[in-house]
């Protein structure tokens, strides 16, 4: 067994010490939504910090917990704090929420984020609906030994983002009156945010929102044959566009801003998915 896979092993077991909850859907919450778990019918919390091997989170404002329950009727589990490459971990940790939260039983994935607009015709508050990603800029999560009781050594990526799930997303969104772009998500390590020449790249490579999150855990989801559908966030244009520079507070602000109507189109996604 690979020593990834038995960390792995260690945190599910540590998991199912403190619950039975078997999830259909995982959701991973970007800015704007850290607070979307407070709304739902709560069955168990479990602190990252309470988990034995556990990475844990070191950006402020980002809860570190696993929050059990149920939206509707739909039982998930919600990660509300992701674990970001840029903040030291291994890509292998990276991953580890994401992959445990497909062994507690979901099969089904929802990524979120907040993101840089790299296409001229986005406007900051606007939702993306990631078609595509591109992850040349940051290490694979599955270099290493295969995990062969995950996936298999060289999987396919034609389709990382559910078509199936796109077209429920783009329905609920149209019938929710909330307007959806759709693009490809260019994930970067960060943390600084991109210079001007990077985002020039981003846009001739064909990428229409930059982040430093998201595309690495629907690798390693789809790797063990999760369902994946991921949202951003517009939060800014990028480096670049606009004669200002860019700063987190920007990022925040406009997340919090349209936050609102964020959580009220997962909740809409998770019931219609
Ligand atoms: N670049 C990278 N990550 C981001 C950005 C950006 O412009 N905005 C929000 N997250």
């Amino acid at each position: 067994m690979s020593e990834i896979y038995e960390k792995l092993k260690t945190c599910l077991d540590s998991v199912r010490e403190k619950t039975g909850f078997q999830p259909e859907v995982a959701l991973i919450l970007g800015s704007g939504l850290g607070d979307y778990a407070d709304g739902i019918w709560i069955e168990q919390i479990i602190d990252y910090a309470d988990i034995a091997g556990f990475p844990t989170s070191t950006v402020p404002g980002h809860k570190g917990r696993f929050v059990f329950g149920y939206v509707d009727r739909v039982p998930v589990v919600i990660m509300q704090g992701r674990v970001h490459y840029y903040e030291g971990y291994p890509m292998s940790d990276v991953v580890l929420p994401t992959r445990l939260m497909g062994m507690l039983g979901a099969k089904k994935l929802i990524l979120t984020n907040a993101a840089g607009g790299v296409n001229y015709a986005y406007h900051p508050g606007d939702f993306m609906l990631i078609k595509d990603h591109i992850t040349t800029a940051v290490p694979s999560p599955l270099i290493g030994p295969n995990i062969e009781e995950l996936g298999v050594r060289f999987p396919d990526m034609s389709e990382v983002y559910s078509a199936r799930m796109r077209e429920v997303i783009r329905k609920t969104a149209d019938d929710m009156g909330i307007g959806l772009q759709e693009g490809v998500y260019v994930q970067f390590t960060g943390p600084a945010y991109e210079t001007p020449a990077e985002i020039r790249m981003c846009r001739s490579w064909g990428g229409d929102a930059v982040g430093m999150s998201t595309a690495c855990e629907a690798v390693a989801a789809r790797h063990m044959g999760m369902e994946v559908c991921g949202i951003s966030c517009i939060t800014n244009l990028a480096a670049g566009m606009t004669s200002g520079q860019l700063d987190h507070t920007e990022v925040q602000e406009t997340a919090d801003r349209v936050s609102r109507q964020f959580k009220e189109l997962i909740t809409g996604i998770i019931t219609r998915i």
